[in-house]
């Protein structure tokens, strides 16, 4: 397979992106040819950010698992689909060619339909990264259910509370997952998550570590027993349903700026065209190369870059289970050398803890098959882009740097690696079709270089969220009324002399910690549910190696002698409602919180204290207690 809309250079990037944004339509509907259609569109795009509606590619039929699997088969049958490395170097890889992933998908959706699963039910998987989380996945969109992935380190809360939401059906767990020296009990989770009030009639589950799980009757099955049924019955051929452009792929449940996480929807068509055109041309990919993308498929990047992309091209995608510290901090180097792989994208967090680790995890190992490096999730400091480009690049591999959301689907600002200028910590460059700018707080647009505001897109693209599961509303409040005929990334950026962007961070109250958004509401949620909290606000603080840290400001019912244990218990408490990721950094117990008069928390303040930067607080008259500031600042300093 070869990529006639990659794009070779500067150039014709220039003459792309013009062409994209004079006729959107006409450009995207060539790049849709590329694709393989059960029947083509009768428009290419209808829309309005007003409701909002999106509809890309209306009238057409189309499986992305037909695009991912099927159409490789004349010519990459035996080559590989997936590579997996498991988290423990001692055990064998898995090498998984595209026949036998179009064998595996199949085989499970049989076991989906065998179980009642139905076109449009909503499946819930949460897995370890093993290579059934993407036959999965994929085996869920070869029949037309709905995808929601779950990230293995989510609570049974959080997990309860997105399968009420989704209304699913079934859920798809393992016994456990491996991370690191660490077992993670996955199926009790689950138990525990299904305790609360739910629709799931079934949940299949695969023996990954065999960690001892109670299996309930009649809703519990195990995988490999299904699929021998499946076998007896003589593995029926499942074709690739047609869906409908615009029916739902999937949901990802993403934290925003209120306490309950959204299910961001994304569908069939578009999403497709999308994951694989940002694919093709951020990484530059060339049949025959490896690419290793690290993140979690439990998360957007993982969707986009492990599966989506990569399989819908024809690539091969390397897939791991573990943590890049186990058994020690030489892991993806390790791999990088084991499957000599081409393409690297990974998150500046993981970089700058691996840079912590000096260089002697790489002595031993070549790196030298390496020709594009990539980076996703959050700003990338100078120091850490440089190390990157230096120790693991050997200055020879361009970086790209790649700005998007769970809500855009794909790489919207990056450049092209290798084709488009670079330039550290700078994502550069929008990609043909998306058309940014920059709102002051007036909601204006600011036009001209070397300018700065909060970064709007202005006109849709493929891969566009379209709503938030049941409840569209949100979804128009949330990314669409903000400034009118616009979509509102909540990341505020800046446009250099040369018209190159550089993302600042977000504007709302949404956290990025390792790379993982958080939203503070969600953590001050599960901080107030300790019986001993009356109120907390949470802030983010610059952290060296997480980007940001967690810091909340609590206030107790009583004073407290043994205040270590105390702080163990609301550890626990923010671990059980949402999961460990969202653990607070730093607590600082305060007797209250500088509010205005009308009750509201000055955020601004919390963040100064936290960062230690108390000279310039800014305005505090307006708070109903000024003198609350000393005390914080006291506390802090303390601390
Ligand atoms: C941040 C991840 C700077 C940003 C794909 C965005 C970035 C949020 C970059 C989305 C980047 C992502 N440079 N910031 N290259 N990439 N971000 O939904 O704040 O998990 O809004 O999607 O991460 O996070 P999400």
């Amino acid at each position: 397979m070869n990529y006639p809309y990659q794009i070779q250079t500067f150039e014709a990037y220039k003459a792309q992106y013009q062409k994209s944004i004079e006729n959107p339509q006409d450009f995207w509907r060539q790049i849709a040819e590329h694709f393989t259609w059960q029947r083509k569109w009768d428009t290419v795009l209808e829309w309005n950010f007003k409701e909002p509606k999106v509809e890309w590619f209306k009238g057409a039929l189309v499986n992305i698992t037909e695009n991912c699997l099927d159409r490789h088969l004349d010519t990459k049958a035996n080559e590989a689909a997936i590579i997996w490395e498991p988290n423990d170097p001692k055990e064998a890889h898995r090498i998984i060619t595209y026949k036998e992933l179009h064998f595996r998908v199949q085989q499970f959706a049989n076991v989906l339909l065998n179980n009642g699963v139905k076109k449009g039910d909503r499946v819930c998987i949460y897995m370890g990264m093993v290579p059934e989380l993407a036959i999965a996945t994929l085996a869920c969109a070869r029949i037309g259910a709905i995808h929601s992935v779950i990230f293995g380190g989510f609570s049974a809360q959080a997990i309860a509370d997105r399968i009420q939401d989704a209304d699913a059906r079934f859920v798809v767990t393992c016994d456990g997952a491996c991370r690191g020296a660490k077992e993670i009990a996955l199926k009790s989770v689950i138990d525990e998550a299904l305790q609360s009030e739910n629709n799931v009639k079934h949940v299949f589950v695969l023996e990954r570590t065999k960690t001892p799980v109670k299996m309930q009757n009649n809703r519990d099955l195990w995988w490999a027993d299904e699929i021998k049924k499946v076998e007896q019955m003589g593995n029926p051929v499942v074709p690739p349903v047609a869906m409908g452009a615009e029916d739902i792929l999937f949901i990802l449940y993403t934290s925003g700026s209120t306490g309950k996480p959204k299910g961001v929807v994304h569908t069939t068509a578009g999403y497709m065209v999308w994951a694989n055109y940002t694919f093709v041309n951020v990484f530059q990919y060339q049949p025959g190369q490896i690419h290793f993308c690290t993140a979690d498929i439990g998360w957007i990047t993982g969707h986009s870059y492990i599966i989506y992309g990569p399989l819908s091209a024809g690539a091969t995608t390397v897939m791991f289970e573990g943590i890049p510290t186990w058994p020690d901090a030489g892991r993806f180097w390790d791999i990088i050398h084991k499957y000599k792989v081409d393409i690297f994208y990974t998150a500046p967090t993981a970089i700058r803890s691996l840079m912590s680790f000096g260089l002697e995890p790489m002595d031993s190992k070549d790196l030298s098959s390496l020709k594009v490096l990539g980076t996703v999730g959050e700003p990338i400091n100078e120091e850490a882009w440089h190390w990157y480009d230096e120790h693991i690049g050997n200055k020879n591999c361009p970086i790209v740097d790649t700005w998007w959301q769970t809500e855009t689907g794909g790489a919207m600002i990056s450049n092209l690696a290798g084709v488009t200028p670079s330039k550290p910590s700078y994502a550069t460059l929008p990609l043909p079709g998306i058309q940014p700018c920059l709102i002051d707080e007036n909601g204006k647009e600011i036009h001209g270089n070397g300018v700065s505001g909060n970064l709007c897109i202005k006109y849709p693209w493929p891969g566009i969220i379209r709503s938030t599961y049941n409840d569209h509303e949100r979804c128009r409040q949330t990314y669409f009324s903000t400034y009118e005929h616009l979509y509102f990334t909540g990341d505020g950026c800046l446009r250099d002399a040369d018209g190159m962007y550089r993302i600042t961070g977000r504007v709302d109250d949404v956290l990025n910690v390792s790379g993982h958004r958080i939203g503070t509401a969600e953590v001050e949620n599960a901080i107030n549910m300790h019986p001993s909290v009356i109120e907390s606000a949470v802030v983010g603080y610059p952290h060296e190696i997480k980007g940001q840290g967690i810091f909340a400001y609590i206030i107790l019912d009583q004073e407290f002698d043994n205040q270590s244990s105390l702080i163990q218990e609301i550890l626990k408490t923010v671990s059980t409602v949402i999961g460990p990721i969202a653990k607070p950094d730093q607590l600082l117990f305060v007797p209250g919180l500088p509010k205005t008069r009308s009750g509201k928390i000055m955020r601004r303040i919390l963040r100064k204290i936290a960062e230690g930067d108390t000279n310039n607080l800014g305005d505090t008259s307006t708070l109903l207690d000024p003198s609350l500031v000393d005390i914080l600042i006291e506390k802090k300093k303390l601390h």
